[in-house]
Order: structure tokens, then C-alpha cells, then sequence
């Protein structure tokens, strides 16, 4: 998860954008639940609408709600889950995203070994450095905090078993075996993996000050996160979308940007975190997709808050106990190292609005088509407000500032 639309916030301040969070994902897995969910459809996409209308009624009287008018979403959050939950759906069209464990990558994969002779493990580890020395201070500075952003997962996993409080949507026992409850634990081991492979490798590159990026991490699992509050059924997974993209982004771009400067061992690991990401991007994807079929309006209108609404991000409370603008300083050498930008939140929003054919929906109420033609001209907007901070970032003088988790080295933000 976790992931840097919030970095947006600090880019572009009145951006507003959900969360954090790429792959080389292996396909494999997608693609065969795909006919799953073409049959799934076929076999019950016509009973949606009318299922949804059905829950209108016996929803109508329910508080709610997402929005400052007096529509109110079709479904309620635990009917969502349960609709959702129908026929297996999401066994097929969610848990079979998850990589058994027999078959997931682990930490060990892709970094040097210790069941091998001393010498040959010194070899591995210089290896590693050597490569590494040719990483700029300021990957690393986007590296780390993503890193850090990453071991917040217990809070991720907390704030993940707080959307649904009842029996057969929550994780009551730690040991539930329905599906919500068994996806929550898939994803948080997978997501497990991420923090300890960043972590251990900027152990072993010594290029990083360790002690400062992991009180760091004390600090910000101490703060915990402030997310803007769900109020509304669909703006978790709308946001765990954007967040899971936002993440698969940044590791893809870091992956990139190591290899361009001869870390091939980084460009590996970066890549197979963003293959993991861009799986649980497809999850929250179908998720929206399927709400998008049951009540179009009430999405579309959840969709538009969201993107309206400042949101925070998973990161954000991140402090290394002297620098307060920690984390603006960390968003923004992102920004400028190309491994986040506001470029990327534009086509991320882009692609959404396009994949959720948001633009071709249709038998709205007025809210529901201000609402979608708000979200269907967002990317232009993002876009013209990117080239004119681009351009009054290209006026200012050069700015550095001095990054506790490289040794109190200068970085630059612009
Ligand atoms: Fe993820
Ligand atoms: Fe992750």
C-alpha cells in the first residue's frame, strides 16, 4: 500500500488526492481470474441493478452519508461488503490475486545469502555496496521514506479492519476464514515483505544512517495516520485504488531510475514490490468497478469527494524527531527526482476516469452528473496547474535542505 498521492499535497497544494504505493507483475494470476470474472458477470450483472434498488429501499431510512446534499448512497457500508462477498465473488475475483506463499518472492530471494561460506557472503555484501555507491543521495532520500511509509502497515492493517464493524466483514477472531477477513491478512503479508526487503537493503548498502530512518519509522507507528474519515461505502476501495497505483508508480519509477545508475540488484527489488502493488491495484480496481455496477450514481458522487477532499496520506505524520517538514521535504525531492510527480497523479486519475468509464455513465441524478463531469475534466486541470508550478519551480533559486537519513547530507527540492 502505502503511497505518495499524498505527495501531491505538498506539490500541488490544492490537489486533493488519496493515498499511499509497482510490478512486473507476472500476469499470471491476473489473467486467469479474469474469465472468472467475465463468467461471474455474466451470471449475475443483470441482477445489479435491480438488487441495488432493492437495497435502496431497505436503506432509505439509514444515516449516512458521503455527501452534503440529500442523496444518499445506495448501499450501506456492510451491505456493500456482503454484495460484494455474493456468490464467491470475492474469493475469485480478489483472493485469487494473492501469490501463494509456495510461489511469492521473499526478502531472501534478492539479497545476498548467509548459507553460503563467509568469504563468499563478504562477496555478496560488497557486491551490493559497490553497486549501491552509485545510487544519488536523492533516490536514496525517495527510497527511504517509501520504505518508512511501508512499515507503517501495522496502522494500514489496523485502519483496514475498521471499514466493515461486523460479523463476516471484519476479521473478528484473527482467524476468520471469510473472504474480507482472509484478503486483509493476504495483503498484509504480502505488504510485509515490502518494508523488510527496503529495509534490510539500505542496511546492508551503508549508505543510510539506519538509526535515524528507524526512529523514523518508531516515531511515525507512534503518531499512527490521520486519514479523512470514510463516509461513504465506496470511498475506502476508491481510495485504496488510487493509493495501491500511486505506490506501484513509485517503486516502478524507483526501479528505473537504480538501474540508470547501475544498482542492479535495487532495480530488482523495486521492481518485484511494484509487481506485488500493481495486483492489489487490480483488487481495489475491481472492487470500484463492481460497486460502479450496482449504484453508479452513488460511486460516481463518492468518487468526486474523494478527489475534492484533502486527503492525507499514510506517510504523512512521518518525522525523524528534527526536521517538522520531514515529510514536504521527502515529497518533494520525489518530486524532482521524477519518482513521483504531479504528472503521474494527472494520468493516474486519468486512467481511472478511463478503465471505470466514468465518462460513458449513464441515468444520472444532477449531483451524480456534476459530479462526473467534475471528475472527467480533472486530469486537464491537474495537468495545467502541473505546468505552472513547473514553471514557477523553473524561476526559484535552487534549494537544498540537509536529510537526517543520509548523514545530515544537502538534497535538493528544486
Ligand atoms: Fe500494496
Ligand atoms: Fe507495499
Amino acid at each position: 500500500m502505502p503511497g505518495l498521492t499524498t505527495m501531491l499535497v505538498a506539490v500541488l497544494p490544492w490537489a486533493s488526492s488519496p493515498v499511499p504505493p509497482m510490478k512486473l507483475c507476472s500476469g499470471k494470476r491476473t489473467a486467469s481470474a479474469m474469465p472468472l470474472a467475465a463468467k461471474k458477470r455474466s451470471a449475475s450483472s443483470a441482477n445489479h441493478q435491480g438488487r441495488g434498488r432493492a437495497l435502496t429501499a431497505a436503506t432509505a431510512t439509514a444515516p449516512a452519508s458521503c455527501h452534503d446534499d440529500d442523496q444518499r448512497p445506495r448501499l450501506q457500508t456492510l451491505e456493500l461488503l456482503r454484495f460484494l462477498e455474493e456468490d464467491g465473488w470475492v474469493e475469485d475475483q480478489m483472493l485469487s490475486l494473492l501469490t501463494p506463499v509456495d510461489e511469492a518472492w521473499q526478502p531472501a530471494d534478492l539479497l545476498p545469502t548467509f548459507a553460503v561460506a563467509a568469504e563468499e557472503q563478504r562477496a555478496q555484501v560488497a557486491e551490493l555496496q559497490a553497486r549501491a555507491a552509485g545510487v544519488p543521495d536523492e533516490l536514496l532520500v525517495c527510497l527511504v521514506g517509501n520504505m518508512i511509509t511501508e512499515e507503517g502497515l501495522p496502522t494500514y492493517m489496523t485502519m483496514g479492519n475498521r471499514i466493515g464493524p461486523a460479523e463476516g466483514v471484519t476479521d473478528a477472531t484473527g482467524r476468520d476464514g471469510h473472504g474480507w477477513a482472509r484478503w486483509l491478512r493476504g495483503w498484509t503479508a504480502e505488504e510485509n515483505r515490502h518494508g523488510d526487503l527496503l529495509n534490510r537493503y539500505l542496511y546492508l548498502c551503508g549508505r543510510v544512517d539506519m538509526r535515524q530512518v528507524e526512529r523514523t519509522v518508531h516515531h511515525l507507528l507512534r503518531r499512527g495516520m490521520s486519514m479523512t474519515e470514510p463516509s461513504c461505502p465506496y470511498h475506502a476501495s476508491i481510495y485504496g485504488a488510487f493509493q495501491e497505483r500511486a505506490t506501484f508508480v513509485s517503486h516502478a519509477h524507483t526501479a528505473r531510475r537504480a538501474a540508470l545508475h547501475g544498482d542492479a540488484c535495487l532495480a530488482k527489488l523495486c521492481g518485484v514490490i511494484a509487481g506485488d502493488e500493481k495486483r492489489h491495484e487490480v483488487a481495489y480496481t475491481r472492487v470500484v468497478a463492481r460497486s460502479f455496477e450496482a449504484d453508479p450514481d452513488g460511486v460516481v458522487r463518492a468518487l468526486a469527494a474523494v478527489m475534492r477532499a484533502k486527503v492525507t496520506m499514510p506517510g504523512e505524520r512521518m518525522t525523524d524527531g528534527r526536521d517538522d517538514s520531514l515529510f514536504d521535504h521527502f515529497s518533494a525531492v520525489a518530486q524532482r527526482a521524477g519518482v513521483y510527480t504531479a504528472a503521474d497523479y494527472g494520468d493516474m486519475v486519468e486512467h481511472f476516469v478511463r478503465t471505470w468509464r466514468v465518462a460513458g455513465l449513464q441515468g444520472l441524478s444532477g449531483e451524480g452528473r456534476r459530479a462526473q463531469d467534475y471528475v472527467c475534466g480533472l486530469p486537464r486541470k491537474i495537468r495545467r496547474m502541473e505546468e505552472l508550478a513547473h514553471d514557477r519551480a523553473a524561476q526559484k533559486e535552487a534549494q537544498s535542505v540537509s536529510i537526517s537519513w543520509v548523514f545530515d547530507r544537502p538534497v535538493r527540492l528544486h
